[in-house]
């Protein structure tokens, strides 16, 4: 059943200034078009018996329901029905009925409870000229409920019809998660068990070969909670992940996308080396690799659009696979020219999962080389939005994102900020909200995502070699 709660307000939040107050009182004939037409395209409409009584009669071609603790003393009308029952099983009971469309017409103890128990679809403000300074307010005690935006509409000179729909999440409530230590228990396996090696980089790092996280994203987004990545962070990450889908290879490029970390990586002296202009990731990076990955036959194949279209033709396939790796620009020793890239692709190995009887999507992404406390943090953000928005684009539900890494390792100068994360206990990984307007994979961009139950530890600065 699709549930619209429909409303005016006052500038300042307000649905009317007195509970005994008519809202014709103050409300544009526009707005009172809009409710009749409204409730006449759903037929049946909830109410607060105290609005009703602001109202008194019943209303012309419309199924009235008027909340009441005590049905047996309100007045026959006809067209107007009065129950003591809760939302829920007054929906239960409509539903049965066949009603498809109901519209709660207030007030606030209705908005509020239908709001509180997860029943509203759709929500219809009427923005009207005042600011009361204090009246009523939209809903009493209900938890957030986030929104995104369908439409805008001036109703008149001063009115302005705001439509929204409530977004909704694939993950389980919070208090039904379980707390997700596999991040925790990596930091600790490298710390404890890990072999100390000198890599090219020059700092000294702690490493292990071959470690897997399993992430069931009805669990929460696992943004990992020992250090606060919310902010910039978080829009960082998902900046330079949307960068490379559509193929960025420039600091610029990825700069306009709202990922600025890749100065220190592409200076003058960097990206001479390798015979790069400055600021240049080189042909060889994600970006290239992903979007225009060169062919013997010279045009450049985009494994992106082709393995969305794949996955929307023949789910069934084992083969949805992307890769960052361009061999001949990558692989470096004496006799053949520089590599064409200044840092080797890190992550990016993707394997897609469909599961059409369920309807559901995974992810099995693997890193050659990690990390932990810095990149993987944020590398697990972008795979795990990634199997969100690849299963939003192809029509599934995500389910899992497998995470796998080759070379596992915590850099020297990294050791004292770790041992202070695994003090902290962690805890339960946050919702994610995704835009389900948005269904081209490219379209996506940091805006699209609202983090919600998130309560991480203090952030903390964790040096990384560059
Ligand atoms: N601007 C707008 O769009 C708009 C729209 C609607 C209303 N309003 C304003 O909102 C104000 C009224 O809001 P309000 O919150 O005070 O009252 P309300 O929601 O209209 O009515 C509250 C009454 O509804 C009944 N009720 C609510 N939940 C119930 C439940 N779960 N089970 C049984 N009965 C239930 C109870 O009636 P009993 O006491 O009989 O048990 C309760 O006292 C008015 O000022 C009105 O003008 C504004």
């Amino acid at each position: 059943m699709n549930i619209s709660l429909v409303a005016a307000m006052s500038v300042d939040g307000k649905i009317a200034e007195r509970v005994d107050q008519s809202s014709l009182d103050w409300t544009s004939v526009e707005d009172t078009q809009f409710f009749v037409e409204k409730t006449k395209e759903a037929g049946v409409v909830v109410m607060g018996r105290k609005t009703f009584a602001t109202i008194g009669k019943g209303l012309k071609d419309r199924r009235v329901i008027v909340m009441t603790k005590d049905p047996s003393v309100g007045a026959m009308i006809e067209g107007v029905e009065y129950t003591s029952e809760s939302p829920a099983d007054l929906i239960k009971r409509l539903t049965l009925e066949g009603v498809e469309n109901l519209v709660l017409g207030g007030g606030a103890s209705v908005y509020g409870q239908f709001l509180d128990a997860g029943l509203v679809n759709e929500v219809f403000l009427t923005i009207e000229p005042f600011l009361f300074g204090n009246g009523v307010s939209l809903g009493e005690k209900f938890a957030r409920v986030n929104l995104e935006l369908v439409e805008t509409r001036k109703l008149n000179a001063r009115s302005i019809l705001l439509h929204y729909r409530v977004q909704r999440s694939f993950m389980k409530p919070v208090a039904e998660r379980t707390i997700d230590t596999q991040y925790h228990q990596l930091l600790k396996k490298i710390l404890e068990e890990g072999v100390d090696v000198k890599p090219i980089q020059g700092e000294g790092s702690r490493m292990i070969l071959g470690a897997q996280m399993h992430f069931d994203l009805a669990n929460g987004f696992p943004m990992i909670t020992e250090r606060d990545l919310s902010g910039k962070f978080m829009v960082g990450a998902l900046g330079e992940h949307f960068a490379f889908l559509h193929g960025a290879r420039t600091q610029d490029e990825l700069k306009a996308f709202g990922c600025a970390w890749w100065k220190k990586w592409v200076t003058k002296e960097r990206c001479d080396i390798f015979g790069l202009p400055e600021g240049d990731l080189g042909p060889g990076s994600y970006g290239p690799a992903w979007a225009a990955f060169p062919t013997a036959e010279g045009e450049p194949f985009n494994q992106i659009e082709h393995v969305v279209k794949q996955i929307k033709e023949r789910p069934n396939l084992r083969t949805h696979i992307i890769s960052p790796w361009i061999p001949q620009y990558t692989i470096q020793h004496s006799g053949i020219p520089p590599r064409k890239v200044v840092v080797a692709p890190c992550h990016g190995y993707l394997h897609i999962l469909v599961f059409p009887e369920t309807k559901q999507l995974s992810v099995h992404h693997f890193q050659r080389s990690g990390d932990i406390p810095v990149g993987v943090v944020f590398n697990i953000i972008q795979y795990a939005a990634f199997t969100m928005m690849i299963a939003q684009a192809t029509g599934y539900t995500p389910k899992e994102l497998v995470y796998t890494i080759s070379d596992a390792h915590i850099y020297e100068s990294q050791f004292d900020h770790v041992k202070q994360l695994l003090e902290r206990e962690p805890r339960t990984f946050p919702t994610m909200y995704m835009d389900s307007t948005v269904t081209d994979l490219l379209d996506f961009r940091p805006e699209h995502f609202t983090v919600a139950d998130y309560t991480p530890h203090e952030a903390m600065v964790i040096p990384t070699p560059v």
